[in-house]
């Protein structure tokens, strides 16, 4: 495979035009390389136009989401030969986003959702002299919980998070389930106050798109499954 083609939408609201889809030959200079690196290819010797987010080149900084052959994925950490199919790919913006620029989208509402649940320890008792400590079991519960980047790949693959734009959505989910579960926490009634809405831990229908969209492995279907057991216990 000397080359891949990379089949773009493009939008600019600058320009009044519609989106549309560019062609644009990748060459495949490397071994491994990665969908991020044929965006670069194409930005920095082929169409300077071309907007999109990267920053840390290695899954870690969650700014570079996008949608690859049907399937949200991380540019960065995503190689070319893993998911190209008949030498093409077709790239497009994170789908159920506002669109702001090619593949940019518009983050505020999914971060604002994130803000809402209160994403930081809450606690009530007054601080130990020291630290509030936790026992190596209760620190294991957190494993698959706290490894969210924020990247947006779950909720933006949820037929539910489309249809509703007050639903939480599967990221928010699993980082407010990161807080009830941590031990230190003492804010749970409070979140799960939150949490006892149609647009909340309800929406969810088990759909499970975002378990298989998350570049960590995480899993938030398990995560809202906690939550709404949690809230029926509280109920009776
Ligand atoms: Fe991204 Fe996974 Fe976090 Fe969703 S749960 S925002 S897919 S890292
Ligand atoms: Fe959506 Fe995941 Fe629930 S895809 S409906 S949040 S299981």
């Amino acid at each position: 495979m000397d080359s891949v083609t990379f089949t773009i939408l493009r939008y600019d609201p600058a320009s009044g035009k519609e989106p549309y889809y560019q062609d644009y030959q990748v060459q495949i200079t490397k071994p491994g390389m990665m969908i991020l690196d044929g965006l670069n290819q194409i930005r920095w010797e082929q169409d300077g136009t071309l907007a999109y987010r990267r920053s840390c080149r290695e899954g870690v900084c969650g700014s570079d989401g996008i949608n690859v052959n049907g399937a949200n994925m991380l540019t960065c950490v995503t190689h070319i030969d893993e998911v190209v199919k008949n030498g093409r790919l077709v790239i497009q913006p994170l789908p159920g986003l506002p669109l702001v620029k090619d593949l940019v989208v518009d983050l505020e509402d999914f971060l604002q959702k994130y803000f809402t649940v209160k994403p930081y320890l809450i606690t009530r008792t007054p601080d130990p002299d020291k630290e509030r400590l936790q026992s190596p079991a209760e620190r294991k519960k957190l494993d698959g919980l706290y490894e969210c980047i924020l990247c947006a790949c779950c909720s933006s693959s949820c037929p539910s998070y489309w249809a509703d734009p007050r639903y939480l959505g599967p990221s928010a989910l699993l980082n407010v389930w990161r807080f009830i579960e941590d031990s230190r926490d003492e804010g749970a009634d409070e979140r799960l106050d939150i949490l006892d809405d149609h647009h909340a831990s309800w929406r969810c229908h088990t759909i499970l798109n975002c378990v298989e969209a998350c570049p960590k492995g995480l899993n938030p279907t398990k995560a809202i499954a906690g939550i709404k057991k949690a809230l029926v216990n509280r109920r009776f």
